[in-house]
């Protein structure tokens, strides 16, 4: 964990060469400044996109050794193709994809599309993929996981047909990111996989995110913020690479150190008691094999163990 200007950034990410990582939703913000950074210290990168052409479109600025696939991760029957084609080891898995503040919709399976997308598409295909997975799984969650008004799982109605809220279903999912990691972790120990997961949030960085929320004057307070306090998409990722690439315990939740956790250098974070609550985390995990009809799988035999 050497820096080089005291505070950990990109410059620190250690030799990558002979590493693959797969980041979801890489053709914008956070996901190309990961895979720009990833590439540019030797990883090869499948960027996961739900649109080729602007995969193919970012995947051209990158420097370094690149490839797009098609995921969408609000099509349950896309996440089974995706994995279905991995073949050979996968030292890492960013779930870095999402959607935020959106107007009610439901993915191709019916479900709430925040939860859907940015928990349970994402839960499928670390499940598919995790007999590949060598490393670690990184999975960016949200400060919104604390939002005030106590974010919960709704498990009485996960898809929040009766009362939807653009806020509540994104603090919802973004919780449920937190709550996965935890819940993956310990499966994963139990397992006696050496395999990690971890968890990271950008702060506040200005992405494409904000532009799509519901409510047209957050919308518009969202664009003077990306102006005015947010960081930019490479300053955003900066958490999510310390949690690829640094040597950290399981469950780690890595966020920016500075005032609000909105903006700074990456540092190990805390999260919220909902966030930390082991019985949630293995109800919602039961629930989550139920809606996807994917559950935690046979793991590989580890030499030595
Ligand atoms: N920016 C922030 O301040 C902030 C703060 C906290 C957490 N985060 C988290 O950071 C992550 C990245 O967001 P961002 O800020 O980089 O926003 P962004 O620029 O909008 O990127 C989101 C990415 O997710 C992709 N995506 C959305 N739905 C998808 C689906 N069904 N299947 C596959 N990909 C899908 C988008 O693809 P398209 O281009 O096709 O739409 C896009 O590439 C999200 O998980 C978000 O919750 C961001």
């Amino acid at each position: 964990m050497t820096t080089t200007s005291g505070k950990w950034n990109v410059k620190d990410i250690p030799d990558q060469t002979g590493r693959t990582a797969v980041v979801t939703g890489a053709n914008s913000g956070l996901g190309i400044a990961t895979v720009e950074a990833l590439a540019g210290a030797g990883t090869h990168v499948v960027l996961a996109v739900r649109d080729l052409e602007r995969g193919e479109a970012a995947a051209a600025t990158v420097r370094g050794s690149v490839e797009v696939r098609r995921l969408d991760l609000a099509d349950l029957a896309s996440v089974r193709e995706f994995a279905a084609g991995w073949h050979g080891d996968l030292d890492l898995l960013v779930n870095n994809a999402g959607v935020m503040n959106i107007p009610q919709a439901t993915t191709k399976d019916g479900f709430e599309m925040q939860f859907g997308t940015n928990h349970l598409g994402h839960f499928a295909l670390t499940n598919l993929l995790l007999p590949r997975i060598t490393d670690r799984v990184v999975t960016v969650s949200s400060g919104a996981h604390r939002m005030p008004g106590s974010p919960r799982i709704h498990f009485e109605d996960l898809n929040l047909t009766g009362d939807y809220g653009p806020i509540k279903a994104y603090s919802q999912s973004k919780l449920a990111n937190l709550l996965f990691t935890l819940e993956l972790q310990r499966r994963l120990t139990e397992a006696g996989s050496p395999v990690r997961a971890l968890a990271a949030h950008p702060g506040w960085a200005a992405t494409g995110l904000q532009g799509h929320d519901a409510n047209v004057v957050r919308r518009g307070l969202m664009r003077v913020g990306n102006r005015f306090i947010a960081q930019d998409n490479r300053a955003g990722a900066l958490p999510t690479l310390y949690a690829a690439v640094e040597d950290l315990p399981g469950a780690s939740y890595i966020g920016p150190d500075g005032r609000g956790e909105m903006r700074g250098a990456p540092a190990m974070v805390s999260r919220s008691a909902a966030a930390s609550d082991p019985v949630t985390a293995r109800r919602l995990w039961t629930v989550s094999e139920e809606m996807t009809g994917v559950a935690f799988p046979k793991l590989p035999a580890v030499a030595g163990a």
